[in-house]
């Protein structure tokens, strides 16, 4: 699995809790990320490198723990591996299902939210309800730094959440990976009344799905491990994947032909 930096740790949080058995490869995407501020066209080149990187170690499945790389990227992905792809994308469906007020607000990044692929997720799932779209400039910045509750960090999330709620939103979609790591200064901003939706479950079910599905699921007699590569500064992607990930870890340094 991948993602421009630390967020997609989120998504590995539930496929461990779902898959307990299966060796999981992390990527970090951090001398190129935040995704958030860059154009599609190096997003689709460093998702594509990074695919090419996960075919190379024989991985039976990749999951694209980026709404970004997904939004941008995952028609390329799909068309150039026939590994089989599973992506994460903003909640709409679930949202939209959710709503009491029929305004739900979604936190992203511009790229996801200005995404043809976004454009036909809201008309698709989104009919009959109000879409406010909230980009989030510097939050996921914030994130990959372990900075969960800097002054900073706060100020970017009040003003972020407070005009999503001010025009009713009674439901939050955490379209960006990076973004459950500050949930509870998101529900803050909110009010206890507003429901915050993450799908990273749902994510590590479908994992689990095509996995049955293809006869790929490893033995559940075995424990899977989890190892982590950065194209950044391996020592301090591990200082923050440690914070995260709440136990201590080794992460590599990916190897110069991934990343072109
Ligand atoms: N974690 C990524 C996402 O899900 C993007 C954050 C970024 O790189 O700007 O969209």
């Amino acid at each position: 699995m991948f993602d421009s930096g630390v967020g997609g740790l989120s998504v590995l949080r539930e496929i461990r809790r779902e898959l307990p058995a299966e060796d999981l490869l992390y990527v970090a995407d951090s001398a190129f990320g935040p995704y958030g501020d860059k154009p599609n066209s190096l997003i689709q080149a460093r998702a594509a490198a990074i695919v090419r990187w996960l075919e190379r170690q024989r991985v039976k499945l990749i999951v694209v723990a980026c709404n970004t790389a997904t939004g941008v990227a995952i028609d390329g992905l799909r068309a150039g591996t026939d590994t089989p792809v599973v992506a994460i994308e903003p909640a709409i469906k679930p949202a939209a299902r959710h709503t009491k007020s029929g305004v739900i607000g979604v936190l992203a990044t511009a790229p996801t939210l200005a995404s043809a692929r976004f454009e036909r997720l809201v008309s698709t799932h989104g009919t009959g309800v109000t879409v406010l779209e909230q980009p989030c400039p510097g939050l996921a910045e914030q994130i990959d730094k372990g900075e969960l509750s800097s002054p900073l960090a706060r100020s970017l999330v009040e003003e972020y959440v407070r005009p999503l709620i001010e025009r009713g939103a009674d439901t939050l979609v955490l379209g960006c990976t990076h973004y459950p790591f500050v949930a509870s200064a998101i529900q803050a901003a909110a009010g206890p009344a507003v429901h915050l939706i993450d799908p990273a479950e749902a994510v590590a079910r479908e994992v689990r799905r095509r996995l049955l599905a293809l006869d790929l699921l490893a033995p559940t007699s075995r424990s899977g491990t989890e190892r982590f590569w950065t194209s950044g500064a391996p020592g301090e992607v591990r200082a923050v994947t440690a914070q995260l990930w709440q136990r201590d870890v080794d992460v590599e340094h990916l190897p110069p032909e991934s990343l072109v």
